[in-house]
């Protein structure tokens, strides 16, 4: 059941290429020229004309969704706001008729998002679901919507039901972007091009899985990480962070990497390791200035880099090289060398990997 690997966690991790390529089937036909999405189909005129979008999930959704307001500002130029559910849903938020509200789960299940759907379904919203499990209750409660298929996701920690929702919340910012016009011809057929290359790009940075396992029997048995990244990297750093937190029990924290002047500054000594998700973008300068303010404060960098880097080599204590790619579909590669980091590091550590303590799977209490 476990495909030959020790843990379901680690066969997700490694099905990606494959369950990124299904939430894509169907819906980007390269030849063709064009992009489908059936649920949107029939909402198409409510996201061309959307005043604004709400995002609502909760942990790594949550930082699926982020990206998506990354994504839906860039090329839908749709003003998003993401909200945790559970904060969402509790402080009388202001929704109108004109909103569409975004909800992802991976589960359908999670209580807070549920909750946070009906809130805005009572006050007249549209929601768009992007579940996971067919049939699950989120996917019931919303107007439209768009399955991930990525296939059962048993570890708890979420892997390949990240990389799902992000493609298809890319191909969404796709279709509504071109439709509003914000998103050229030329443009989406480049970024079409590129998504359909980033199984083979995954599929490349999980080669990098030896290299991690040995940079994980160094780090196993310090007790905090800092995560740093910005943009669309920025959300990466997040979820890395959770992912180690959640399986290792290292305390982990993510952060803008811009923020870190501001506060997490303090913590950094000789002994901390700080990722830095560093890949060759907008604010690549940017982020080697703060590779550099990390540096002179002794703290140990492991950077995830753009292959070819020759800057970044010269100053982390660890370089990790995944494949370039368009900036806006970064995150589907860079995540990956994070997610093995934190598995290794928590197989070394002894945990349970596709069990951690205190969590369930799906939190359907609220
Ligand atoms: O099923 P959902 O996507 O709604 O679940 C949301 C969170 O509970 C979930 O992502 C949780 O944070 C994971 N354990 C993260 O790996």
């Amino acid at each position: 059941e476990k495909g030959g690997y020790e843990h379901f966690m680690m066969k997700e991790i490694f099905e990606q290429p494959r369950s990124i390529l299904d939430s894509m089937r169907g819906r980007l036909e390269l030849e063709a020229g064009h992009l489908n999405m059936g649920g949107v189909r029939a909402y198409e005129r409510k996201f061309v004309t959307a005043d604004r979008i709400i995002i609502v999930a909760c942990g790594t959704s949550w930082h699926a969704g982020l990206v998506a307001e990354y994504l839906l500002e860039d090329l839908a130029r749709i003003p998003v706001e993401v909200e945790y559910a559970s904060e969402f849903r509790y402080r009388n938020p202001i929704i109108t008729e004109r909103d569409i509200v975004i909800a992802i789960s991976q589960s359908g299940e999670t209580a807070d998002t549920l909750a946070a759907i009906e809130l805005a379904k009572s006050k007249g919203a549209t929601i768009f679901g992007i579940c996971n499990v067919v049939g699950s209750s989120i996917a019931r409660a919303t107007d439209a919507g768009a399955y991930t298929h990525a296939g059962p996701e048993i570890g708890v920690a979420s892997t390949k039901a990240f990389t799902a929702q992000v493609t298809v919340l890319t191909l969404l910012a796709m279709i509504v972007g071109h439709k509003r016009g914000t998103l050229s011809d030329t443009k989406l057929r480049e970024l079409m091009m590129e998504l359909s290359n980033i199984p083979s790009k995954v599929e490349k940075a999980l080669l990098l899985n030896t290299e991690i396992e040995q940079m994980a029997e160094i780090f196993k048995d310090v007790s905090n990480f800092l995560y740093l990244g910005r943009g669309y990297n920025f959300p990466v750093a997040l979820e890395g962070a959770l992912k180690l937190k959640e399986i290792s029990y290292i305390h982990a924290e993510g952060y803008p990497a811009a923020e870190m002047k501001h506060g997490p500054i303090a913590l950094i000594d000789e002994n901390m390791p700080v990722v830095v998700i560093a890949t060759k973008d907008s604010s690549y300068e940017k982020v080697v200035s703060n590779i550099q303010e990390v540096k002179a404060r002794k703290g140990r960098i492991i950077a995830v880099v753009t292959e070819g880097d020759d800057v970044i080599p010269q100053m982390a204590e660890f370089v990790i090289e995944v494949p370039a790619t368009s900036e806006v579909l970064t995150p589907l590669v860079s995540v990956v060398p994070l997610q093995l980091l934190s598995y290794h590091i928590a197989v070394l550590r002894g945990c349970n990997v596709d069990q951690p303590r205190n969590l369930a799977k799906s939190v359907t209490v609220e």
